[in-house]
């Protein structure tokens, strides 16, 4: 790994959340690793009132072991929407590249509310600090959400490459930093035993599951404008499918694997119509008990209105119509105040053709299961038939497993870590691309439409604690099938999660 370029980081919302529990902390943590440049500050910008040393001092409450991260920090306080205030924000720019004697290259990041995430890159363009020449680059981050629908998404891009270069734009979408998800190209491409198995001909459907137990805390302002469909799946549940169904690259780089992502969001079959009612469930938490603890319903907490309609959880049966998929279901959820924090992808193997063994013990799958855990206790585990010992052919699923934890080096870094550090190489593979966001949103449209104007489209209650609504579970319970529930049999599972 080589150190970046020098740089100065602009941050716009220095002072939220994001920055103080995110950023500075996955920079200080490449600082642990020395992989910041030795010429490198981090230009703070807000509206809060602060200066070099206070803001040093708020920032130090949040880290445990600051090392030299402190002195990097500078702040500016100018409001973002006023035009004039750039005059003020480039005359500092250029005093910290003075005394840092640095290139004036830049990364603005954009930890605001997105209602800046058009205005800002206007004003700097005419400030003229997005101009790239003589070898200076100029990089504007961007957080999500990347819109909320197909058209703010359209505009904004619009927008945005009015004033900016696609390869200036990176889009985050935070599960692509994460390692386990990277890991997905590794497994699927560099051996040579699953991929020839990897589609239609051996692949009965693929599951993939995003739960959290916590609720919406304090984020209930933001996220009854959001729900479950915008917040978790159009990003962070498709980027997955995109990883798990895209064809081979021809190459590791950053247009090869996003020309492939794109492709499954090309293909994904829209799902409109009658058909949102019966491959798209919409639930909301309710008020229950979990482990002995009363946790409040959705409308109840902070922020929500007592009435609102907003999705605390969504599954979705989805189809990619392509050679490699046709007909294979691909079922993917994601809820809050479900019984436990886990994110895996399941790839569910057709059964052997022939029942050779009889009865399988109770408990056992009917087919091969890979599951891909993304997080917690991060690794891979085959489940197979093996036979019981003893008389007879009785078969039991037993498990091979690997987890990232029994590595010695099993250090796992923080996703912004890394894609702070891909930004700062130029780096864009883990960032999404405009006609990829779009094409996501353009496939959520239709189901977010639907469930505005169709009052008759049902919110489903589910109590706390639970796995989201019964319909759910009847969504992929056949006769055979059901989902997977990561920590119902921890003792048999092989991979562990938290309860
Ligand atoms: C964010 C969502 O993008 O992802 C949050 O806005 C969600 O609602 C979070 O809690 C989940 O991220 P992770 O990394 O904890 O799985």
């Amino acid at each position: 790994m080589y150190k970046p370029p020098e740089h100065i980081l602009i941050i716009f919302g220095a002072s939220g959340d994001l920055t103080r529990r995110k950023l500075i902390p996955a920079l200080r943590e490449l600082e642990k690793l020395d992989l910041l440049p030795e010429k490198f500050a981090v230009l703070g910008i807000g509206r809060t009132a602060y200066d070099d040393a206070s803001y040093r001092d708020m920032i130090s409450n949040h880290l445990d072991d600051p090392g030299e991260m402190l002195s990097k920090l500078h702040y500016h306080s100018m409001d973002p929407e006023d035009k004039d205030s750039y005059v003020g924000l480039t005359a500092r720019l250029a005093e910290m590249t003075t005394t840092l004697q640095t290139d004036p290259n830049f990364i603005f990041y954009l930890a605001t509310p997105p209602g800046l995430y058009a205005t800002v890159p206007i004003f700097l363009s005419e400030a003229g600090l997005t101009r790239e020449e003589d070898g200076i680059w100029r990089r504007i981050i961007v957080e999500k959400p990347f819109g909320t629908d197909y058209l703010s998404a359209r505009d904004l891009n619009i927008s945005l490459l009015e004033h900016l270069q696609e390869h200036q734009i990176y889009r985050i979408d935070h599960y692509l930093g994460k390692e386990t998800v990277q890991n997905l190209l590794v497994t699927r491409f560099a051996n040579g035993i699953f991929e020839p198995l990897w589609n239609r001909n051996f692949v009965h459907h693929v599951e993939i599951t995003s739960s959290e137990s916590l609720g919406v805390g304090s984020r209930g302002g933001y996220y009854d404008n959001s729900g479950a469909l915008r917040d978790m799946l159009q990003n962070h549940l498709l980027q997955l499918v995109g990883l798990v169904a895209m064809e081979p690259p021809t190459v590791i780089s950053s247009d090869a694997i996003r020309n492939e992502t794109l492709k499954v969001f090309q293909s994904l079959r829209p799902i409109t119509g009658d058909d949102i009612k019966d491959q798209v469930i919409r639930g909301q938490y309710m008020a229950s008990h979990v482990r002995g603890e009363a946790m409040p319903g959705y409308r109840e907490e902070d922020g929500v209105p007592q009435d609102s309609r907003t999705e605390t959880f969504v599954a979705m049966k989805l189809f990619i119509d392509n050679w490699r998929w046709g007909g294979v279901p691909f079922y993917i959820r994601t809820g809050k105040r479900l019984p436990t924090r886990v994110t895996e992808i399941v790839v569910h193997f057709n059964p052997s053709p022939h029942t050779l063994f009889g009865e399988r013990k109770a408990g056992s799958g009917i087919g091969n299961q890979l599951v891909i855990r993304i997080q917690p206790d991060e690794g891979i585990l085959l489940k197979f038939g093996m036979k019981v010992q003893g008389a007879g052919f009785k078969v039991q699923d037993v498990n091979m497993d690997f987890h990232y934890k029994d590595l010695i080096d099993s250090y796992i870094p923080d996703a912004y870590q890394r894609l702070l550090l891909d930004c700062m190489q130029g780096d864009s593979t883990l960032y999404a691309r405009g006609d990829a966001v779009e094409a996501a949103w353009r496939f959520v449209d239709p189901i977010l439409q639907a469930w505005e104007k169709g009052p008759d489209i049902p919110l489903h209650g589910y109590p706390c604690g639970t796995w989201g609504p019964e319909v759910a579970d009847q969504m992929i319970e056949g006769e055979t099938y059901t989902w997977r529930y990561p920590c119902k049999n921890l003792a048999d599972d092989g991979l562990y999660c938290e309860l």
